[in-house]
């Protein structure tokens, strides 16, 4: 059996044409007045307070996740004791990373990139190491502060 006309009429194809068109311009509309009103959406912080109980005492060669800004920030406490603070977030993409511990290096599963455990960039599409922060330890708490922030623990 041949078709002879169109299953899509003219108005079908230009009515959908517009509908499309009004979805794309009022999302954009909306994430405009969302981005207005709240500003500091996906803003990073300059610092944030933890407890120092709750990541300090955490085993040796392993992570503990908490919250920099909408991202994922990482304590690491390396097979020595030392301590670091980390963005959890990959350089290439900004997936999240995860730590490996057995071969204490962090991983990204998006485009398999890794890192070493001091965050160089080792293999993978990842173009720079991953970002690290200053860690201030102040009565009972950690205060984890981004890179050439100037911050008075007094005054938390
Ligand atoms: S986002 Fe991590 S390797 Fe691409």
């Amino acid at each position: 059996m041949r078709i002879t006309s169109s299953l899509v009429t003219r108005r079908t194809f230009l009515n959908t044409l517009f509908g499309g068109w009004l979805l794309a311009f009022f999302s954009g509309s909306l994430y405009s007045l969302i981005k207005f009103a709240f500003p500091t959406i996906d803003k990073e912080p300059d610092f944030v307070v933890l407890f120092a109980r709750d990541f300090l005492p955490i085993a040796p060669n392993s992570v503990k996740s908490f919250a920099w800004g909408g991202k994922v920030g990482l304590f690491l406490k390396k097979t020595n004791g030392a301590i670091f603070a980390l963005k959890g977030v990959c350089t290439h993409m900004e997936c999240n990373i995860t730590y490996k511990p057995e071969e204490k290096k962090f991983y990204c599963a998006c485009h398999k990139g890794w890192f070493d455990d001091n965050g160089k960039n080792i293999e993978g599409p990842p173009p720079k190491p991953l970002e690290f922060f200053d860690i201030i330890i102040s009565n009972e708490n950690l205060i984890i502060v981004k890179k050439g922030v100037n911050i008075d623990p007094a005054k938390i």
